[in-house]
């Protein structure tokens, strides 16, 4: 046994840091520069590639000391006897990390993240995050290459879906929920992994939603815009943050002094480590930001990457970078040590094997308690479009339901972009979902055609479907694969052959239900106009046709709201809803205004948008004082009712427009909400509040901070329906730093 590895086993309780240092400052003494440099190397297995895997012996390599972490690699087994080669035959014996893409879900999968982030529920969010980190903490695994948390505002964009939407504010939130579930109150607990927040950063505002395109963002809209979300990770004690491939302004993000170093390191005391993204060091070579390899590695590790994803230059060329004094050996260190940090910190110095048990894993990887939990968020997801004269919900003494599309009887799909170690086995399709129901209807079901091949061949089938049918379901939209990384779409409409299939279903003119599908907000303006019902389902995980099941029949009235716009034309892209106001504000009326000619600039949805079968009237919105001043809360209230013929939820939005501002300000801003519950018939006052801290934003001189003057507050159902107020923030003193 390696020395490193007996010695272990005198090590106390965890995290308490002097212990940590101690042990860190221990072992770094008996390490060579080389062995320094082995930990700053990950490696992928074979498991589940995500690009090119270098063609090394990396199990020979992890035992001479030259690998610090794999990635891909998959089951508790494997993984043990993959960390026991390099444990017992290494020099210092040092445990290796074992990173995978568990994104939205293990085994049991949950909706996609794009989908999750439309319950508005923090603690729904969360719960998929603890299941996740519990079943790959089950499988060998310490830690997971998520939450992507990229503020994403253009639809073409395939890795939309991967995200938490359009707003800084609520991605935030969503940031934070993530980063508490996949890490749990201690990362040393076993059920728990290290979180890696990504891809760092404005990785979503890829010019014209092409992925790895550049990226041209100005510091102010940086700060306002795309770093709220991982400055939420961070604060929440994020272990981990993966660089991104775009280039920034110039600079690509594996090699940004700025946003590593002044920004992450220095400014917000990160205090874990920096992994870039797929082989993204090699990739400088190719931007061309430098002249060769051993250039790339020196421009990473010295602009403050710990760890090298899959480009092998830092195992390859950083030792004589060193050598010739390129990288100071000091620039080593640290990166070694967050390295250590982290494994001490995640318990594997006291036992390399914990993540990896036959009898946890058995338990913990089919339980079924997760796939409630998934049912319960997947309901939560479904966002209700449209519903004419209330088709929604359907009786359940229906006689004949027709269900016709690609995703009428689909596992896979349901399973979603980055389902990574998701089966589709343990998908319910809609199909099963209605049978689930136990409904005395006859389910017609019929493919009627495929998600985008030119074939009409089983039209007459989907046909006759529909005609002995009293209600159809259309379950249509995207492939899981039509988005996701390299997932980019020029056409953002749903595919012409379902469009036509469509058509020739709603000639038939029954109750119609379209059941969208989709990784992005899609153009539906055509089936808006038409098909009388629509719900958003993206793409739901395990409890897919369940969750649907339950909306469609009333057993779960739907309470989602889009966190991103809808735009009604693919020419508005990129379309938000926080946007600025421009010198020349919109007006269709007005020629010489910033406008379309041919088309609104109003969103088909705007963001915040969902219905429910109730309805929620607002009213008496107060304020508790007219003016806010520094270490004051501004109280906010407003009654909700619910006035329709079923309980529900409502999450009920509070925005705010700072009227002047020494620099433009947005038409509006999220800034609260609460999702409440209420039954047919009552009122609830829901209170939400502001603080003058919440008001900041990267002011002229670039300081974070608020600025007194007057503002709107909005508070209602969605971010155009809303009830209006205003108040003054007087003269203040300069805010702290604080997203
Ligand atoms: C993706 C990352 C992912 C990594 C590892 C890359 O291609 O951009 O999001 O975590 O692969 O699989």
């Amino acid at each position: 046994m390696a020395e490193q590895t007996a010695h272990n086993k005198n090590l106390k309780a965890w995290g308490n840091d002097q212990d940590m240092k101690k042990f860190v400052d221990d072992l770094m003494g008996k390490m060579t520069l080389e062995e320094k440099i082995g930990q700053t190397v990950l490696v992928a297995s074979y498991w589940n590639v995500t690009g090119p895997v270098s063609g090394i012996d990396y199990v020979q390599d992890a035992r001479d000391g030259k690998i610090g972490a794999f990635l891909n690699a998959q089951t508790y087994d494997f993984i043990y006897r993959l960390q026991k080669a390099v444990v017992e035959h290494s020099r210092l014996g040092i445990p290796m990390m074992f990173g995978f893409d568990a994104i939205h879900g293990y085994k049991t999968t949950f909706p996609t993240p794009l989908a999750m982030s439309t319950s508005w529920d923090l603690e729904a969010v969360k719960s998929a995050a603890r299941i996740t980190a519990k079943e790959a903490a089950a499988d060998g695994l310490n830690w997971t290459y998520a939450p992507m948390v990229d503020i994403a505002r253009d639809p073409r964009w395939g890795r939309v879906v991967e995200g938490a939407g359009e707003d800084p504010y609520l991605g935030a939130k969503i940031a934070k929920a993530q980063v508490e579930g996949f890490q749990g109150d201690e990362l040393s607990d076993v059920g728990t992994v290290a979180a890696c927040v990504k891809h760092f950063a404005a990785y979503g505002a890829v010019q014209a939603g092409r992925d790895y395109n550049t990226t041209e963002v100005p510091e102010r809209a940086l700060r306002d815009t795309y770093l709220p979300p991982f400055k939420a990770a961070v604060d929440a004690g994020v272990a981990t943050i993966m660089t991104a491939f775009n280039d920034l302004n110039g600079v690509p993000c594996t090699g940004n002094k700025f946003l590593l170093s002044d920004v992450l390191k220095k400014e917000w005391g990160f205090k874990g480590f920096v992994v870039t993204d797929y082989t993204s060091i090699y990739e400088m070579t190719k931007h061309g930001n430098v002249k060769d390899k051993k250039e790339a590695g020196e421009v990473a590790m010295n602009a403050g990457v710990d760890m090298d994803m899959q480009s092998d230059i830092y195992k390859n060329s950083l030792l004589k970078s060193v050598k010739e004094g390129k990288v100071p050996e000091s620039e080593i260190d640290d990166a070694c040590r967050r390295i250590l940090n982290m494994k001490y910190r995640l318990g594997l110095f006291q036992d390399p094997y914990r993540y990896c048990s036959k009898k946890r894993a058995k338990k913990v990887l089919q339980n079924p308690e997760h796939f409630k939990t998934a049912r319960s968020v997947a309901d939560k997801s479904i966002v209700l479009l449209k519903n004419d004269q209330h088709i929604l919900p359907l009786k359940k003494e229906v006689q004949s339901v027709a269900l016709i599309g690609p995703l009428a009887d689909d596992q896979l799909d349901q399973l979603g972009s980055w389902y990574t170690a998701g089966r589709k086995e343990t998908v319910t399709t809609i199909y099963k979902g209605l049978q689930n129901k136990h409904l005395k209807a006859t389910i017609n079901m019929a493919k009627g055609c495929d998600f985008e091949k030119n074939d009409e061949q089983g039209f007459a089938e989907a046909i006759a479907a529909a005609k002995k049918s009293d209600v159809v379901l259309l379950a249509m939209g995207e492939r899981q694969d039509m988005g996701g990384e390299a997932a980019s779409r020029l056409n953002i409409e749903i595919p012409a052959i379902q469009r036509k299939l469509i058509k020739e279903v709603l000639k038939l003119n029954k109750p119609t239900v379209l059941l969208l599908h989709n990784c992005r907000p899609l153009v539906i303006t055509w089936e808006a106009e038409n098909i009388p019902a629509i719900l958003d389902v993206w793409h739901l995980g395990s409890e897919a046709g369940n969750a649907i099941a339950d909306v469609l029949f009333g057993d779960y009235n739907p309470s989602g709201k889009l966190t991103t716009t809808f735009p009604r034309y693919a020419g508005q892209v990129p379309l938000f809803y926080n946007h600025k106001n421009t010198g020349r504000p919109y007006n269709p009326e007005d020629h010489f205004t910033t406008r379309y000619q041919d088309g609104t600039n109003a969103p088909l949805f705007p963001f915040g948008y969902g219905l429910s079968y109730t309805t929620f009237k607002y009213s008496h919105l107060k304020i508790d004082k007219n003016t806010l001043a520094d270490g004051q809360t501004l109280n906010v209230s407003v009654d909700v009712t619910n006035t329709g013929n079923y309980d529900g939820h409502e999450v009920v939005q509070l925005y705010v427009r700072d009227l002047v501002g020494s620099v433009t300000r947005p038409v509006k801003e999220l800034k609260g909400f609460q999702k409440i519950f209420l039954k047919k018939g009552e009122t609830k006052t829901v209170h939400l509040s502001i603080k003058p801290q919440d008001l900041a934003f990267c002011r002229l001189d670039y300081s974070w901070g608020y600025e007194a003057g007057d503002f709107k507050l909005f508070v209602g159902t969605n971010s155009q329906d809303v009830l209006e107020t205003s108040f003054k923030l007087t003269d203040t003193k300069a805010a702290p730093y604080n997203f």
